[in-house]
């Protein structure tokens, strides 16, 4: 999608159509479309006040001019009521605009810059929040149909008009709100896709191809590599599995910035989990393709980094391999020798995302990070807990898990809190290991986080983010269609884009 600026006198502007804002119930449009009646259309003025239309959230209504050539329609998009706005509402507006001009088959949509100025005073973070949520609701899954033709796209371009110059910052979010959204697509694209096509090979792949292109670092870890180095735990997993498995390690290093202590993003990126010996039940068994979301994530980080040309080193690491039930599988009461030193007794093989994330976060010491944030599809305790819009967010430092719920809430990804106190160590006690890696069935998402942080020194502030119940919706959120939502990769950017301002 282009998105290109016209800077003009109002009158000059030009689309297929252009976007205003409303709230519902308004007594009086917003001053900018006060003024479009005045300089360009007194009709479409007058119609607005026949109240077809309300102004609710999400609320679309086209309105048509008579004699505007230069921008022959208006879509008007609803905001809800005024006292309860936020950029939640213009995210919701915004991809509702769209998708209306999409099911009209326009080509250019317009948004004049000052509709947002009359809704808020942080116009970069309303027009990158707008910009990125309509290109998020945009977006499908090209699939493996035979019958999918190559169709023309609605839209094409958007247009951000304004009247004056709107300077550096504001000309540069257009690139940002591209590149953000190149990552949230290779992220949907990648979960989306299913497990015979994207195994561990495949994100190796996918790694190669990011490095090539953006200069980043790669190194891969093969199966025989990795047991050599002592990660018992993540082949333990990968045994299981005829497809070979790889812990693949990317690294952003600007020039300049290559002995800087790295940010580190870790993400669980089991291909397909079965349960392995521990097997899971065959309903919606096929789900499981998404267990991989969280390498996704991490990965379309790299393709942002890459794009923005951030600067700021960061290393991603992702362990990948199938959790299958085969011969040579790891079994229920094996003890497990993981790279850290540390031993697991295996209760449930199907508690493997623990298992490959616990090698990655001690691999990750090496690097002497100055944060280490590891995003994973852990447990099915999280989606009973938080349900399937709310991810959790556990760790070893509360300013920094305070710090990424509010980034998230930001960008329009919900994490809410969960404690990871020594009483909840209890239930992993364990007779013949250090630990076992299951409790009792209390507690699933918080044991999985318990579990993570005796990999992770004290004095490395670590997040752990469960996405198991928001990696994926069954239904149409409005702002992101059915299916891989991408979640993560936003905070995961902002939280490199603003690790500045955190002061952890
Ligand atoms: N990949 C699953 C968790 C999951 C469930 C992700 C639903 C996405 C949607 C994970 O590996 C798993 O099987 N966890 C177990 C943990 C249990 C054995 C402690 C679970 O949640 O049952
Ligand atoms: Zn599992
Ligand atoms: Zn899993």
């Amino acid at each position: 999608m282009r998105i290109e600026w016209q800077v003009a006198p109002m009158p000059q502007w030009e689309a297929d159509v252009i976007v205003f804002f409303f709230f519902e119930d308004f007594q009086e449009p917003l001053p900018y479309v006060q003024k479009w009646g005045t300089a360009r259309d007194p009709q479409f003025f007058q119609s607005i006040f026949l109240k077809d239309f309300t102004g609710k959230l999400k609320e679309t209504a086209v309105f048509y001019s008579a004699s505007d050539e230069k921008m022959p329609r208006v879509i008007c998009a609803g905001l809800g009521p005024r006292d309860q706005f936020d950029l939640d509402k213009l995210r919701n507006a915004t991809a509702s605009a769209f998708r209306k001009g999409r099911e009209l088959k326009l080509k250019r949509i317009a948004i004049p810059l000052s509709a947002l100025e009359d809704l808020s005073s942080d116009l970069a973070a309303s027009l990158e929040e707008s910009l990125i949520a309509g290109l998020s609701s945009l977006y499908k899954y090209n699939g493996f149909k035979t019958t999918n033709g190559k169709g023309e796209e609605f839209p094409q371009e958007i247009v951000l008009c304004a009247e004056k110059n709107p300077g550096e910052d504001l000309r540069a979010l257009p690139d940002v709100a591209d590149a953000t959204m190149a990552g949230i697509k290779l992220a949907r694209d990648l979960v989306s896709a299913p497990a015979n096509k994207v195994t561990p090979s495949h994100l190796a792949k996918v790694a190669d191809r990011l490095a090539q292109r953006h200069g980043h670092n790669l190194n891969i870890i093969d199966y025989g590599t990795a047991e050599s180095m002592g990660m018992g735990a993540f082949t333990a997993v990968a045994r299981g599995s005829r497809e070979p498995a790889f812990l693949i390690v990317l690294e952003h290093a600007p020039a300049g910035l290559e002995h800087e202590k790295p940010l580190v993003f870790v993400g669980k990126g089991i291909t397909f989990d079965t349960g392995g010996i521990s097997i899971k039940p065959s309903d919606k068994m096929e789900a499981m393709k998404q267990d991989m979301a969280g390498a996704a994530a991490v990965l379309s980080l790299f393709e942002i980094l890459g794009r923005l040309k951030i600067r700021r080193r960061v290393v991603g690491i992702l362990p990948c391999t199938e959790n299958m039930p085969g011969g040579q599988a790891y079994k229920p009461g094996d003890v497990i020798h993981s790279l850290s030193g540390l031993t697991i007794e295996v209760i449930s093989t199907d508690a493997e995302g623990r298992m490959v994330l616990c090698d990655a976060l001690a691999y990750a010491k090496r690097y002497e990070p100055a944060l280490i944030v590891d995003i994973a599809t852990l447990t099915g305790a999280c989606i009973v807990a938080l349900g399937n819009q709310v991810a959790a967010v556990m760790g070893n430092n509360d300013k920094l898990t305070d710090w990424i719920r509010s980034l998230g809430l930001r960008v329009g990804e919900k994490f809410w809190p969960l404690p990871l106190w020594d009483l909840y160590f209890e239930s992993i006690k364990s007779e013949v290991a250090d630990f076992k890696n299951v409790g009792d069935r209390s507690a699933g998402a918080i044991v999985g986080g318990v579990f993570l942080k005796q990999f992770v020194a004290n004095e490395t502030p670590w997040a752990h983010l469960d996405i198991a119940g928001t990696a994926w919706t069954s239904k149409d959120l409005g702002t992101i269609p059915q299916g891989a939502t991408g979640f993560g990769v936003r905070t995961l950017m902002e939280i490199i884009r603003r690790w500045e301002e955190s002061s952890l």
